[in-house]
């Protein structure tokens, strides 16, 4: 298992975050949270006032932002120099704002690359990497060790979503999530196929279960694919 690879995608809501902070942990691996990236940019280029429309602005940005991330899994820390960006990346403008930014081609270009530099720095150190996203069976880290897709229906998917922003279920907070949860998979879908499995995928269904339930399934794959 030294330096073992692993790559997990999924929509907003599926669990991904949860499972791969687990499995690193579990693992004593790196954690990569690439959505983080996209939202840290997304907070800079705002912080800067530039245009999400200026494709070309955006992607110098991503350039010269001076992003660090602390690697503790159960606790993961961002900074923007000497900003602390942790609880402002997660603010709503932010999340309205990330597909302007996760749309620029240039910048996924600029990402993949920056974050497959990561994996792989971390396979050849002989520490190991989980990376979660959207593009990393696919595009950043094809070649990863295990790649996994997590799926779950669109009611689990909800009620994760609800639970986070709301702390609870409650039928006003479903019906709120559900209009912020469907903007945003529209809009990332026009990036790239999220939902489909790439050959040589595992697909994980989460819908109705448990978070250990889900980091076991993992568990057993990464067994059985080393
Ligand atoms: O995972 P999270 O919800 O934090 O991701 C925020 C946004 O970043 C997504 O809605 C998507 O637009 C973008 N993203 C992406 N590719 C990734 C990870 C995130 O386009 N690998």
């Amino acid at each position: 298992r030294v330096g073992v690879t692993i790559a997990i995608d999924g929509p907003a809501g599926s669990g991904k975050s949860t499972v791969s902070r687990r499995i690193a942990t579990e693992l004593g691996i790196g954690y990569l949270d690439t959505g983080a990236m996209y939202r840290a940019l997304t907070w800079y280029a705002l912080d800067r006032g530039i245009d999400l429309a200026d494709q070309a602005a955006v992607v110098a940005a991503a350039g010269r932002m001076p992003l660090t991330m602390d690697s503790d899994p159960q606790d993961p820390h961002y900074f923007v120099g000497d900003t602390e960006v942790t609880g402002a990346i997660r603010e709503p403008r932010i999340t309205e704002s990330v597909a302007a930014v996760s749309t620029n081609l240039g910048v996924r270009r600029w990402m993949a690359g920056e974050q497959r530099r990561r994996m792989l720095e971390a396979r050849d150190r002989g520490s190991g990497m989980v990376a979660e996203g959207r593009d990393i069976t696919t595009v950043v880290c094809p070649d990863a060790d295990v790649r996994i897709l997590l799926v779950a229906d669109s009611e689990a998917r909800l009620a994760r979503r609800a639970l986070e922003l709301y702390g609870d279920t409650a039928p006003e907070h479903l019906e709120a999530t559900r209009r912020q949860v469907q903007g945003r998979d529209a809009a990332d879908s026009t990036v790239s196929e999220f939902l489909t499995p790439a050959p040589g995928v595992s697909v994980v269904d989460s819908s109705g279960l448990s978070v250990e339930q889900v980091v076991d399934a993992v568990l057993a794959l990464v067994d059985d694919d080393l």
